[in-house]
C-alpha cells in the first residue's frame, strides 16, 4: 500500500509516451493489489460509501444489442483506400453526464486517494460488468478532474470496440461513458484463430494498395459487430504514404474476410496564423488537414498508431502546464478552432486554446517542411516513432505553452537523438493586454529551427553548436528559417523577427534583414566588436537573407516551396543549401566553415550551379573567398566567379 501510494502521488499525472508503457505496467502489478485490497475492505466500508455505486448504477441504462440501424452515421463510416471500399461499425456509446457539480456521494477518502483505476472497475462492476474482464488503459487528472479510459478483455484477448470511461471531480462521478458488452449476455468465442495471417494478407495489401510496415506486429483482437456478435479478428497496420494511407484492418481469425478498419489519418482543422505569416497581427485562417502525410505517414494525431483527439502526436506535443501537468485541449473531432480574443488576456481558455493550436501547427508545419528538405528520421529528426526509417525515435518535441519558467523570451533545449527535444514558449509584457510568443510564427519557427541545426551539426549528439561563433550561427540559422517561411512571392522582403510580441516595428533584432545597406549594415567585420550569440547571428541571418535575395533573383521563385524540394527556384535551392550544408559541416563551425559547406553542398546536390550566386552575395557582406578567423572584411570573388 505504501508503494502504491508513492506511486500515485510521485508519478506525473500525464504519464510521458516514451515511458508510459513501462509505468502502467508498473501500476498494473499494484493495481491487482488495489483491487484486491478494494475487494477485501468493502464489507468494512461505511454504508455510504457503498451507496455510492448503487445509486449510479440506477441512472441509466445499457443500450441494448443489436444496436439500432437507424442511426448508421453514428457507428457506421464507408471508406475508400486505395480502390477498396470497406465499412466500419464502432458500437454506440451509454454517456450520462452529471453536470458541473456531479453526482453526490460519500466517498471513502482514503480508498479514494489510493487508485483511480481501482475505483473506475469497481463502478463499472457495480453497473453489472463482470470486473475480471475490465482492464484500465490509461488515465490522467488535470486541475481537479480525474480521467480514466477502460476497455474489456476476455480469454487474454482484448475487445477493440468494448470501452469505457469515466470522469471523477473530488469525490464525484462527473460522467461516464461506456460501449462494453454483457458477458452473459453475448458469446465470446474462443481465442484461437483458424487461419494463418500471412495465407490471407497478400491479397489484403493489395486490394487496398498499402504494405504492413516493417516493425509492426500483428495482433489480436476481439470485435464487436454490428448484429452484436463478437469475432476473433487479426489487426493489421497498412501504409502507402505515397497516397497518405495509414490505417489498420481487422481480419476475422476464422474466414479470412475483412471486417472493419480503423483510419489513422485524421481529418483535422485548427484555426491559425498561417505557416507563411508571421504572427497574430496577420490576422487567423482556418486550415483543414494541414498534414503533409509523405513527412507524417500517420498524421499529427496519432503515437504509436494510436489516434488522439488532443494537440499530441508523434512529432509535436504542445500543452499548457496546469498545477505542474500537461494540459491539452481535448477535441475528439480534431477541430482545434478557437478564437484569439486580442483585447483578453492570453490565459482565457479562448486564448489558451488558440495558442496551443496554433503551437501545435506551427511545429508540426516546420517538421513536415523540414522533413521533405532532408531532416529525417535517419538525418535524427524528432519523431517518437521512426517507422523503421533509422535514426532513434522516442524524441517528439515538447511544446510548453505559456511555460511558467519565464517571460518576454523563448528557449528550445536539444538533446541527443532519441531524447525528446523541449520547445518552452513565454508570455511577453510589452504590450498591454500581454502578447502570447505562441501566436507570433517568427518566434516558433526560430525555436524549432534550433532543434534541426543542433541535430543536424555534428549527427545527432546536439554537441556541436557550442562555440560562441557557432552558437552565433544557430541564432542566425534560426532567423533564417523563420524568415524563409514568410518570403510568399518574388519580390524578398525584408523581415523582422518578434515585431507582435515586441509591439516593435523592427522587433527584437536591432535591424530588419535586408539588401539594403542602410536598412541593415551589418558585415563580417561586426564580429570583432561582438561577443553575443544572437547579436552575432543577426551578421549570419543577414547574410543569408542577402544569398536568399540573389537566388531568387537569378533563379525565380516557385509558390510550391513547402512540398517540392525539386524545384529548380532560388527560393527552394535556397532552403536545399540550408539543410545540406548542416550536415556537411564541421562541428563547432565557424563563419568561414559554415560558408565552405553551402558552396560544397551546392557542388554535390547541384554541381555548382549556384556557387558564383551564393560566393558573390556572402563577399558582399565581408565573407568573400579570402576572409580569414580575424574577422576582416574581404570581397574577393573566386577568378571563375567574376
Ligand atoms: C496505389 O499506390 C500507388 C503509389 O504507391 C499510387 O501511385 C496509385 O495511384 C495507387 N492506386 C490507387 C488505386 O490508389
Ligand atoms: C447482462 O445480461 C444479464 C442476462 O441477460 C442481465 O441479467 C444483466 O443485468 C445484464 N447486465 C448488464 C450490465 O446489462
Ligand atoms: C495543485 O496541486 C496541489 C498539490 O498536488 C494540490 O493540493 C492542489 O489542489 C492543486 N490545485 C489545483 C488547482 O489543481
Ligand atoms: C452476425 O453477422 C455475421 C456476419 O457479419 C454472421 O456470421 C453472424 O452469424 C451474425 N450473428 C448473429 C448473432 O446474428
Ligand atoms: C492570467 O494572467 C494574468 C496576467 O496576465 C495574471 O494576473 C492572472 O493571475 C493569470 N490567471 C491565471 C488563471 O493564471
Ligand atoms: C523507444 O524506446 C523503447 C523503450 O525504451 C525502445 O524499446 C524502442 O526501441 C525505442 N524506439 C526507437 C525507435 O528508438
Ligand atoms: C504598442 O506600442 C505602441 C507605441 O509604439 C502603443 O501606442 C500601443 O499601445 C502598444 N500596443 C499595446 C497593445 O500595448
Ligand atoms: C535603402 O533604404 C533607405 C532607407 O532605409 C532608402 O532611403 C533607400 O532608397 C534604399 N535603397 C534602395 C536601393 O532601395
Ligand atoms: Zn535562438
Amino acid at each position: 500500500m505504501t508503494s502504491l501510494k508513492w506511486l500515485v502521488h510521485h508519478l506525473p499525472d500525464f504519464f510521458p509516451y516514451s515511458f508510459g508503457r513501462a509505468v502502467l505496467r508498473l501500476f498494473h502489478l499494484h493495481l491487482t493489489r488495489v483491487i484486491l485490497a478494494f475487494a477485501m475492505s468493502t464489507s468494512t466500508l461505511s454504508s455510504r460509501f457503498f451507496s455510492l455505486f448503487v445509486s449510479l448504477a440506477l441512472l441509466s441504462s445499457v443500450s441494448a444489442i443489436p444496436w439500432p440501424s437507424t442511426s448508421k452515421h453514428a457507428t457506421h463510416r464507408r471508406r475508400n483506400i486505395g480502390g477498396r471500399e470497406v465499412e466500419s461499425f464502432h458500437p454506440e456509446s451509454t454517456f450520462k453526464t452529471f453536470g458541473s457539480t456531479g453526482r453526490s456521494f460519500a466517498v471513502n477518502q482514503q480508498l479514494f486517494d489510493v487508485s483511480i483505476e481501482g475505483l473506475a472497475i469497481a463502478f463499472f462492476g457495480s453497473r453489472g460488468f463482470d470486473t475480471s474482464g475490465i482492464k484500465y488503459r490509461s488515465g490522467y487528472s488535470a486541475g481537479e478532474f480525474q480521467y480514466a479510459y477502460l476497455k474489456q478483455s476476455a480469454n487474454g484477448i482484448d475487445f477493440a470496440n468494448a470501452v469505457a470511461n469515466v470522469v471523477f471531480k473530488g469525490d464525484k462521478v462527473v460522467s461516464f461513458g461506456s460501449s462494453f458488452v454483457n458477458f452473459s449476455s453475448v458469446r465470446i468465442p474462443s481465442a484461437t484463430p483458424s487461419i494463418n495471417l500471412k495465407d490471407v494478407l497478400p491479397k489484403i495489401q493489395s486490394e487496398f494498395n498499402a504494405t504492413k510496415p516493417d516493425g509492426s506486429e500483428p495482433a489480436l483482437e476481439y470485435l464487436v459487430q454490428s448484429n452484436g456478435s463478437v469475432v476473433l479478428a487479426y489487426v493489421v497496420q497498412l501504409r502507402n504514404s505515397l497516397i497518405g494511407a495509414a490505417f489498420e484492418v481487422f481480419v476475422d481469425a476464422i474466414s479470412g474476410v475483412v471486417l472493419s478498419i480503423t483510419d489513422f489519418v485524421a481529418h483535422a482543422s485548427y484555426t491559425v496564423v498561417p505557416i507563411d505569416k508571421a504572427s497574430f497581427a496577420d490576422g487567423l485562417q482556418t486550415v483543414t488537414n494541414p498534414q503533409d502525410t509523405q513527412a507524417s505517414p500517420s498524421g499529427w494525431h496519432t503515437i504509436n498508431n494510436k489516434a488522439t483527439t488532443t494537440t499530441a502526436g508523434n512529432n509535436v506535443v504542445a500543452f499548457t502546464l496546469r498545477n505542474g501537468t500537461r494540459d491539452f485541449q481535448e477535441s475528439p473531432i480534431l477541430t482545434f478552432m478557437a478564437k484569439y480574443d486580442a483585447a483578453a488576456s492570453p490565459n482565457t481558455t479562448d486564448n489558451t486554446n488558440a495558442a496551443r493550436a496554433n503551437a501545435f501547427y506551427v511545429a508540426n508545419r516546420v517538421h513536415d517542411i523540414a522533413y521533405r528538405y532532408g531532416f529525417t528520421e535517419k538525418a535524427f529528426n524528432f519523431q517518437h516513432d521512426n517507422f523503421g526509417k533509422g535514426g532513434k525515435g522516442n524524441d517528439s518535441v515538447d511544446v510548453i505553452v505559456h511555460d511558467p519558467s519565464g517571460l518576454n523570451n523563448a528557449y528550445f533545449s536539444v538533446p541527443p537523438d532519441g531524447e525528446p527535444g523541449t520547445c518552452h514558449m513565454f508570455i511577453w509584457t510589452k504590450s498591454l493586454p500581454n502578447r502570447d510568443g505562441s501566436m507570433d510564427n517568427g518566434i516558433l519557427i526560430h525555436e524549432m529551427a534550433h532543434g534541426i541545426t543542433g541535430r543536424m551539426t555534428g549527427g545527432g549528439t546536439a554537441r556541436c553548436l557550442q562555440t560562441t561563433e557557432s552558437g552565433g550561427l544557430g541564432e542566425g540559422w534560426s532567423d533564417t528559417f523563420a524568415g524563409w517561411m514568410e518570403q510568399s512571392s518574388r519580390e524578398t522582403k525584408d523581415i523582422t523577427i518578434g515585431s507582435y510580441v515586441y509591439n516593435r516595428t523592427r522587433g527584437l533584432r536591432r535591424f530588419p534583414y535586408s539588401v539594403n545597406t542602410t536598412t541593415n549594415p551589418l558585415r563580417y567585420s561586426d564580429l570583432k566588436k561582438l561577443t553575443e550569440v544572437h547579436y552575432i547571428g543577426e551578421v549570419w541571418a543577414n547574410m543569408l537573407h542577402n544569398v536568399y535575395a540573389s537566388l531568387v533573383q537569378q533563379f525565380d521563385y516557385s509558390s510550391d516551396r513547402f512540398t517540392n524540394p525539386d524545384s529548380p527556384a532560388g527560393n527552394v535551392v535556397f532552403l536545399r543549401l540550408f539543410i545540406d550544408s548542416l550536415a556537411i559541416q564541421p562541428c563547432n563551425p565557424t563563419f568561414v566553415q559554415a560558408r565552405n559547406a553551402w558552396i560544397q553542398a551546392d557542388v554535390n546536390r547541384y554541381g555548382g550551379k549556384h556557387r558564383c550566386t551564393v560566393f558573390k552575395a556572402f563577399a558582399s557582406r565581408g565573407l568573400g573567398a579570402k576572409a580569414g578567423p580575424q574577422f576582416d572584411d574581404d570581397g574577393t570573388i573566386p577568378p571563375d566567379c567574376s
